[in-house]
C-alpha cells in the first residue's frame, strides 16, 4: 500500500482497523532524524509481518527542562522518504498538542528500581517520559510486534518489564545496534560532534570490546571488566567524563558483584565535548556456549 502519513489519533486508529485484515502490524517508535539503526528496525518489521508502522515524535515528557529538547535534531521530511523507501506503510507523526491535550497530563507509567541506575540515576525523570510515551503509542497504533534497538539497552529492558508488569499485548522485539565501520553505535546525536570529537568517539565501543575480550580470555570479575572499560576511556583525552561504567544483570539492570555470566550487560555514558555518548554489549562466555 503507498505510505499514509497520519498526524492524528483518530485517523490513525481508522487506519489501523482499515490494516487489521491484511495481517499482523510491526511498530517502530522513533523521534525522528533517522539513520541505519532505526532502517534495520523497519526492514526486520518489514521482514516479519504484513503491514509495518512507525511513528516520528520527539517526546517532551522525556527531555528535563536543561536537555536538548527544543535543539533535538529534526528533518521530517526526509524521514518519511527514508520510510519510504524502506517499505513502511504508515507513519503517525503528531504534535505535541495532539499527543498531551489539555488538561496537563496527570497519570504517568513511572518504572521503577530497572529506571533508577544507569541512564535514570543522571536523569530521573527521562524514563518516566519514555514509559508513558511507548504505552499511550501502542494503545493507539496496537501492533502485534514492537520493535527496539538493543543500543539504548536500558530503554529496551524498561520497556520489556512495563510489557511484563502491565500485560501489555503484542511481543517486544529488540533488535542488535546498528555501528558505523568504526565501532560507533549510530545515533541521532552523533551529528553534535565534531570531526576531532567524531574521530575520538569510537573510544566507547573500545572499552566495551575490552571487556568482551576480557571475558574471551576467561576473566569475567565483574570489578575487572569495569577497570578495563574505564582504563580504556580514560586513555582518551577527549572524554570529558564518564558518567557510568557497568557490568550488570540484562534483566534486572542491578550490578554484578562476582563474575559476570553469559548474557550479562556491559555499558557505557560519557561526555565527548558537551555530547553524551551511551552504548552497550551483551558479554558472551566462551564456556558458557558464546562466540
Ligand atoms: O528511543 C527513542 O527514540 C525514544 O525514546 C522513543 C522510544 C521513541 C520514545 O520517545
Amino acid at each position: 500500500m503507498p505510505l499514509r502519513v497520519i498526524t492524528t489519533i483518530a485517523e490513525f486508529r481508522r487506519a489501523r482497523e482499515d490494516a487489521r485484515a491484511a495481517g499482523t502490524l510491526g511498530f517502530v517508535p522513533t523521534m525522528g532524524y533517522l539513520h541505519a539503526g532505526h532502517i534495520s528496525l523497519v526492514d526486520r518489521a518489514r521482514a516479519e509481518n504484513a503491514v509495518v508502522a512507525a511513528s516520528i515524535f520527539v517526546n517532551p515528557a522525556q527531555f528535563a527542562p536543561n536537555e536538548d529538547f527544543g535543539a533535538y535534531p529534526r528533518d521530517p521530511e526526509r524521514d518519511v522518504a527514508l520510510l519510504e523507501a524502506a517499505g513502511c506503510d504508515l507513519v503517525f507523526h503528531p504534535s505535541p498538542e495532539e499527543m498531551y491535550p489539555p488538561p496537563e497530563q496527570d497519570v504517568y507509567v513511572t518504572p521503577g528500581d530497572i529506571a533508577a541506575r544507569l541512564e535514570g540515576a543522571a536523569r530521573p525523570l527521562f524514563f518516566r517520559g519514555v514509559a508513558t510515551v511507548v504505552l499511550k503509542l501502542l494503545n493507539i497504533v496496537q501492533p502485534d510486534r514492537f520493535y527496539f534497538g538493543q543500543k539504548d539497552g536500558q530503554q529496551a529492558a524498561v520497556i520489556r518489564r512495563m510489557a511484563h508488569d502491565l500485560n501489555v499485548p503484542g511481543a517486544l522485539v529488540v533488535c542488535p545496534t546498528v555501528r558505523e565501520p568504526d565501532g560507533l553505535a549510530m545515533a541521532s546525536r552523533n551529528v553534535y560532534l565534531s570531526a576531532e570529537e567524531r574521530r575520538a568517539a569510537p573510544v566507547v565501543h573500545r572499552a566495551l570490546t575490552a571487556a568482551q575480550q576480557l571475558c574471551h580470555s576467561g576473566e569475567a570479575r565483574a570489578d575487572r571488566l569495569r577497570e578495563a572499560m574505564r582504563d580504556t576511556l580514560q586513555a582518551e583525552p577527549l572524554v570529558a567524563s564518564i558518567d557510568y561504567v557497568s557490568v550488570a544483570d540484562a534483566l534486572t539492570l542491578r550490578e554484578i558483584e562476582g563474575a559476570a555470566a553469559d548474557g550479562a550487560m556491559a555499558s557505557t555514558a560519557v561526555l565527548i565535548g558537551r555530547t553524551r555518548l551511551l552504548d552497550n554489549v551483551i558479554l558472551t562466555r566462551p564456556e558458557a556456549g558464546g562466540e
